[in-house]
């Protein structure tokens, strides 16, 4: 994460070593993963971290672009690359992405957030085909709604012939019909787990 003095949580639980690391930033994350893997083995890799830009096309600067793309496609795809040597030279390991439901049903003001989430679906699919004859898995959690701090912690942009409109369809995301459907982050952690923990039965291996 990265700012490790904020979480207090997961450093109540035995056995949990938490580590500085900003996802958009390249030489971090080969620094960070090289030596952390200098000490230890990793059976499975979980790309959670991503943000939400929110806004209508003509108002997203090059900027929000370049950083939403760095973080939510660039950033898992980054860190995956970096192990994925460990897990073919111990002949396993699973990597677990988080898309989201966005990535499968467009909504107007997420777009770019959307084409993240469905090129990290997407190239989930293509690592699975081709690490699958090494003994690693690529697996994808597919989120709708959930109870976070996505919306909140969201990155927003905004341009006056939008707004009513954009206000509109963005307060769907918040009003209380919606939390009544709303995953929890427990909900999240089962299907987690469950994928960290279930042998695929199924798969394409190409030879
Ligand atoms: N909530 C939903 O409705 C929903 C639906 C579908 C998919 N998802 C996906 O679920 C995942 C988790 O999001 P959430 O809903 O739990 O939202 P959240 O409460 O805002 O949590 C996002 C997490 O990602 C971390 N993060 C963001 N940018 C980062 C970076 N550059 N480097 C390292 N960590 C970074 C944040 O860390 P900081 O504390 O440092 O900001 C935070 O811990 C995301 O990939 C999101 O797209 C969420």
């Amino acid at each position: 994460m990265r700012d490790t003095e904020k979480e207090t949580e997961l450093s109540a639980l035995p056995n949990v070593v938490k580590l500085k690391l900003d996802i958009s930033e390249p030489l971090q994350i080969q620094d960070v993963v090289e030596k952390f893997l200098s000490g230890e083995q990793v059976d499975v890799v979980f790309n959670n971290a991503g943000y939400l830009l929110a806004g209508p096309m003509e108002g997203i600067t090059d900027e929000q672009l370049v950083s939403q793309i760095t973080t939510n496609l660039l950033g898992p795809i980054r860190v995956t690359q970096v192990f994925i040597p460990h897990f073919r030279e111990k002949k396993g390991g699973l990597f677990i992405n988080t898309t989201s439901m966005s990535a499968l049903i467009a909504s107007p003001f997420m777009s770019v957030y959307s084409a993240s989430k469905a090129g990290l679906e997407h190239w989930s699919f293509a690592m699975n085909l081709e690490l699958g004859k090494f003994g690693i898995r690529v697996k994808t959690i597919i989120p709708g709604i959930s109870k976070t701090n996505l919306l909140s912690n969201a990155d927003k942009a905004s341009s006056v012939p939008y707004t009513e409109f954009m206000n509109k369809v963005l307060s769907t995301f918040t009003g209380p019909e919606i939390l009544t459907i709303a995953f929890t982050p427990e909900d999240i952690a089962k299907v987690v787990f469950e994928a960290a923990t279930t042998p695929v039965v199924a798969g394409i291996l190409l030879d």
